[in-house]
């Protein structure tokens, strides 16, 4: 009777541990302690039968011959399906497998070389000043000295603005004819207005850039866009002149392109500066041999600049007589298209991701 029991007991326990077997080494000291040859608890069982009755014999002996049976298939169904859980883990974690790549964005040439030319005139101690992109007539041509009218005006391709002001068409018809059309409104032509807007808000002496969006209206080809981008520089004070000018612009490129090169200054001409000068760099590419960037003639035209006129310095409220300064503008797309070596400047633009993850 007791035997009854222990082969009851034996069962719930062998069963129970084979199911809570967590791998192939744990099932295997399972089947030492329960079938094993020596100690194997079931075993044991067996091997006593001898001592007892035919009776008893004729009822444990099947029963812990159905039990051995039964741990046995117990464990290698338990075998079978620890090994199928452990390939399904190999198959959904491949450790071989190359890591997805981050998916991570850089910033636009134009934003990267714009950065880099703010930080190289900050350490020169300038300061970067912004201005609005719809402009006042006034400011982007009248205080340039640049008069309604005059042929002046003609280097810059326009952009007007229609203003939605709430007069009716005749009311601005009669203003027309009686004011000559008011104040208009256009998407600046370049950056110089901000030289008066900075100069009517501040004392000199001081050095400013003035980087921003322009817009012409022109036909666009490789290297003219409608909008393009501009740092304009100014620097006033008591005796601030082209000396200083050409000091400070030649130390700018030179970081900018980090290598020595000569400047070349050229007479020209802009309303706002006298003198107007338009200045050359030493062919980044070449060293100034000639080659396709430089068109074969060792310099690059990289911007205008001039001494500021005294007419700029009136419209801004300040005594010519007491004052000098240099101003310049210079054309972002320019210079990242030689510093990157970009053939046309409509590729900037172009939404192309081509093109833009080269940077
Ligand atoms: N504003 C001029 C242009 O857009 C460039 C310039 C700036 C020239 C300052 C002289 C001085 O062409």
């Amino acid at each position: 009777m007791t035997k009854d029991i222990d082969i009851k007991r034996l069962r719930e326990d062998a069963l129970k541990s084979i199911k809570a077997a967590a791998d192939a080494a744990s099932l295997e000291s399972l089947r030492v302690k329960f079938l094993g040859r020596k100690e194997g608890e079931l075993t044991k069982i067996l091997r006593s039968l001898k001592d007892f009755s035919i009776a008893e014999k004729k009822k444990i002996g099947p029963l812990a011959n159905a039990l051995r049976q039964e741990i046995e298939s117990a464990l290698s169904e338990k075998l079978k399906s620890l090994q199928a859980a452990s390939h399904k883990l190999q198959a959904d974690i491949d450790l071989t497998r190359p890591g997805r790549k981050v998916q991570r964005g850089s910033l636009h040439p134009l934003t990267s070389v714009e950065k880099e030319i703010r930080e190289i005139f900050k350490s020169l101690n300038f300061s970067v000043v912004e201005g609005p992109e719809a402009e006042s007539d006034y400011y982007n041509f009248d205080a340039l000295n640049i008069p309604k009218d005059h042929p002046a005006r003609d280097m810059w391709d326009t952009f007007w603005l229609r203003q939605n002001d709430g007069r009716t068409k005749e009311q601005k018809n009669k203003r027309t004819k009686r004011q000559g059309g008011g104040e208009r409104l256009l998407l600046r032509t370049h950056t110089s207005p901000v030289q008066v807007r900075y100069m009517e808000q501040h004392k000199p002496p001081f050095q400013i850039i003035v980087p921003g969006r322009v817009f012409r209206y022109e036909a666009t080809d490789a290297s003219h866009e409608t909008n393009f981008h501009q740092v304009e520089g100014l620097m006033v004070g008591k005796d601030a002149n082209l000396a200083n000018f050409k000091f400070v612009i030649r130390e700018f490129f030179q970081r900018l392109f980090k290598r020595k090169l000569s400047i070349r200054l050229r007479p020209s001409y802009f309303p706002f500066v006298e003198p107007g000068l338009e200045v050359d760099i030493q062919c980044v590419k070449c060293g100034g041999n000639g080659c396709n960037i430089c068109k074969n003639s060792g310099w690059l035209e990289v911007m205008g600049a001039g001494m500021v006129h005294p007419r700029v310095f009136e419209a801004a409220g300040y005594n010519p007589r007491d004052l000098q300064g240099f101003a310049f503008g210079l054309g972002l797309e320019r210079i990242a298209m030689i510093k990157y070596n970009i053939p046309d400047i409509r590729l900037f633009y172009s939404g192309d991701l081509r093109f833009i993850k080269q940077f």
